[in-house]
This record gives C-alpha cells, structure tokens and sequence, in this order.
C-alpha cells in the first residue's frame, strides 16, 4: 500500500465494485450489500468517488447522496494499510469542493459515537453536531451523532 504522495482519484466505475466491497466488509461490522453500491453508478444525485494506488489498489472510497441543497456522506472508507495518510481528507475535502457547485449548502453524516478516528477527521473539516439517532447502529447497538457542515 502507497501514501497520499501517490494515490489518484477518481469515480468508480463497474470495475471497482468487488474491491470497494471488501474494502466495506473489512471496515465495518454492518457492511453494506454489493448491490448496494452498484445501484449508486452513474446516479446523478451520487458522488462515488474512489482512490487508488498507482499500481490500481483501492485504498479508499466516499460515497455522498445530494437532495436539493443538501448533502449526506453516506460512506466512506480507508483501507487499514493506508490509514492516517491523508486519504480520507482528500476524499472528504474533493467532495466538499465540489458540492457548492452542484447547489449544496449543508452537509450531513452519521457517525458512531465511539469512531474517534472518524469524529477526529470530520471535525477537522469543520463539522458540528446537530443531533443524534438513539440506537442507530446495530453490532453492536450504539448511537449515531448526526454531523452537520455548513458551506
Ligand atoms: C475514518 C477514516 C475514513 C479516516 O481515513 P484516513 O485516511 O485514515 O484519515 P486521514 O489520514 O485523512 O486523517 C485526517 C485526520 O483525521 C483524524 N484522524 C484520522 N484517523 C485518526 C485516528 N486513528 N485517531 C485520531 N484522529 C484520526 C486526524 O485529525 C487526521 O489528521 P492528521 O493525520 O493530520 O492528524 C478511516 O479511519 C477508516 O476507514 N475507518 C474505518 C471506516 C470508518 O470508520 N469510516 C467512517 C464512518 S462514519
């Protein structure tokens, strides 16, 4: 696995679907179907966006749901090798530079309370919170802290 230094980005495509959802099992314990992630290619609505090493290894993906002038970054994972090398801020940052453009004036996500390494990430990007799902996740049942960023 490489670093930022020469990670590239993307969209994904049809072809990255088997590994963005190993990368899913792997990084969550309620991992989201294949199918899932299928359905959100080519959907105008949709950011799925993918980073990559330069021999082709996935090492992260975000995806984000845009509704009117709203956004919801509904995933986003960093493969485990490729951790705490900035790609998740990259992915993170590419779609909040974007998102103006596209209309979005806020952006929302959920977030298990106890992820303190993605809690770190979001707040350094300037999100607050602004609410919280009781028992929003299963495996374990734990609670989501609603995320908002203003832009
Ligand atoms: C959360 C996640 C996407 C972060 O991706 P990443 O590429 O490792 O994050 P980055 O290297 O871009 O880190 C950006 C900032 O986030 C914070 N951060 C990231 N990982 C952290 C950790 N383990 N502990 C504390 N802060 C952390 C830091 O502020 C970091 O900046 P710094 O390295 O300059 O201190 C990654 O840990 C991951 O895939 N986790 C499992 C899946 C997950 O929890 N996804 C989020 C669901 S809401």
């Amino acid at each position: 696995m490489t670093g930022l230094g020469t990670a590239r980005f993307r969209s994904a495509e049809a072809r990255d679907l088997e590994a963005v959802h190993a990368l899913e099992v792997a990084s969550f314990s309620d991992p989201w179907p294949l199918a899932g992630f299928r359905e959100l290619l080519d959907q105008s609505h949709v950011d799925f966006d993918v980073a990559e090493s330069e021999t082709g290894e996935l090492l992260g993906y975000l995806v984000a749901l845009r509704a009117a002038d709203e956004a919801e970054v509904a995933n986003l994972a960093v493969h485990a090798n490729a951790r705490r090398g900035g790609i998740g801020r990259a992915l993170l940052d590419a779609f909040l530079a974007r998102a103006p453009a596209a209309g979005v004036r806020a952006v929302y996500l959920e977030v298990r309370e106890s992820n303190l390494a993605a809690r770190a990430l979001y707040a350094s990007r300037g999100f607050v919170q602004a609410g919280r799902r009781r028992q929003y996740y299963r495996k374990p049942v734990e609670d989501a802290l609603i995320l908002r960023r203003a832009l």
